[in-house]
């Protein structure tokens, strides 16, 4: 059975955090189709530590959503422990400390991905987390921070230590900061990693679209599991067609037009509620246009969900789409 310290996963498929979008409505979708533990969008230590901000309820998980991990980035070690306790008391059931993102602001700031270049804070970030929660605390990486062979150092330092240090599991990205999102994600890095060190719970991410590439991925390179980040969005079949593969069933049917609006309004429905009117709709509507992908008019779906402001005008497309379409 896969673990990551104390919390027991029936599936090697999570969902990656991903800022905008690994609000509650995608986390908790991703869990009906079956994905066993979840992760926040990343969050600032600072706001965390903020005795107002942290009553808003983006900033909590759920009762019906356990278990699910907060994603949490800054610069000082002291901190960035100081906001794990903090989510801990909040109910989150793991820390994942963020040292990937690739965002020009954050770099400024020396926090997420800029840290791949400091081997020694990310120790004693990871060091002080550990000793300020009771619940097991992942890291996620990138390969490097860029192409260099100083970064490769870097890179191979942080491994070692957060090894020798027990990290309860790695998730790495196979591209370097410098990348953020371009080229093609490099998964021989992340293959490596697994073969030095085989009893380390490894989750690999990156271009992760389909059930069958994940599949693969994962035979290819040993990891014990992976990340799904935008392969997921709009997408949650991605889970369930994931398990069945390796299962060693044959890929499911797609899901019908109404199966697919049925999920659709659920979603919408979860974001309604934390943003009410054209809100809403209008966060919805990256989902939704990830949504129109499997749709056999994509681009006119498209178009409509592009245009659309008004929640029961959102409804009424859904309906008229995918419901009376089919
Ligand atoms: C819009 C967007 C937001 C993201 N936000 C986060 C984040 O908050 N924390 C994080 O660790 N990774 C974040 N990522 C990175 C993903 O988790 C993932 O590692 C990356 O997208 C590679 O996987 P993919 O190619 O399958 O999408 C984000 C990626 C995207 C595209």
């Amino acid at each position: 059975m896969l673990k990551i310290g104390s919390i027991q996963l029936n599936n090697p498929f999570l969902q990656a955090a991903l800022s905008g979008y690994t609000d509650y409505p995608m986390r908790i979708i991703a869990r009906r189709f079956g994905c066993p533990l979840t992760f926040t969008g990343v969050m600032l230590d600072r706001i965390s530590l903020h005795p107002k901000a942290i009553k808003q309820t983006k900033f909590h998980c759920l009762e019906d959503e356990h278990p699910v991990a907060a994603q949490i980035f800054g610069h000082d070690p002291e901190i960035i422990a100081q906001s794990a306790a903090q989510f801990r008391r909040l109910g989150y059931d793991m820390i994942d400390l963020n040292f990937a993102c690739p965002v020009p602001k954050v770099l400024r700031r020396e926090r997420g991905g800029w840290l791949m270049r400091k081997p020694d804070i990310v120790q004693q970030a990871f060091l002080r987390t550990r000793e300020a929660v009771d619940c097991p605390v992942m890291m996620k990486l990138r390969i490097g921070f860029d192409h260099s062979e100083a970064a490769r150092e870097d890179f191979w330092r942080i491994i070692d230590n957060a090894v020798a240090d027990g990290v309860d599991a790695l998730g790495i990205h196979g591209r370097t900061v410098e990348q953020k999102y371009k080229g093609k994600a490099d998964w021989s890095v992340i293959a490596e990693v697994k073969k030095k060190y085989p009893k380390l719970t490894l989750f690999g991410s990156g271009d992760l679209m389909d059930a069958p590439t994940i599949i693969q991925r994962m035979q290819e390179t040993s990891v014990d599991g992976v990340l799904i980040a935008r392969g997921a969005i709009g997408n949650p079949w991605i889970f369930s067609d994931s398990i069945a593969l390796w299962e060693g069933k044959s890929l499911p049917q797609p899901p019908s037009l109404p199966e697919q609006a049925d999920i659709m309004l659920q979603h919408y429905e979860m974001i309604n509620q934390e943003r009410p009117g054209r809100r809403g709709v209008s966060f919805f509507r990256k989902f939704s246009a990830r949504f129109a992908h499997r749709h056999p008019e994509r681009k006119k779906v498209l178009l409509d969900f592009m245009r659309v402001k008004e929640p029961q005008k959102l409804r009424d497309l859904i309906n008229q789409w995918y419901i009376q379409y089919a």
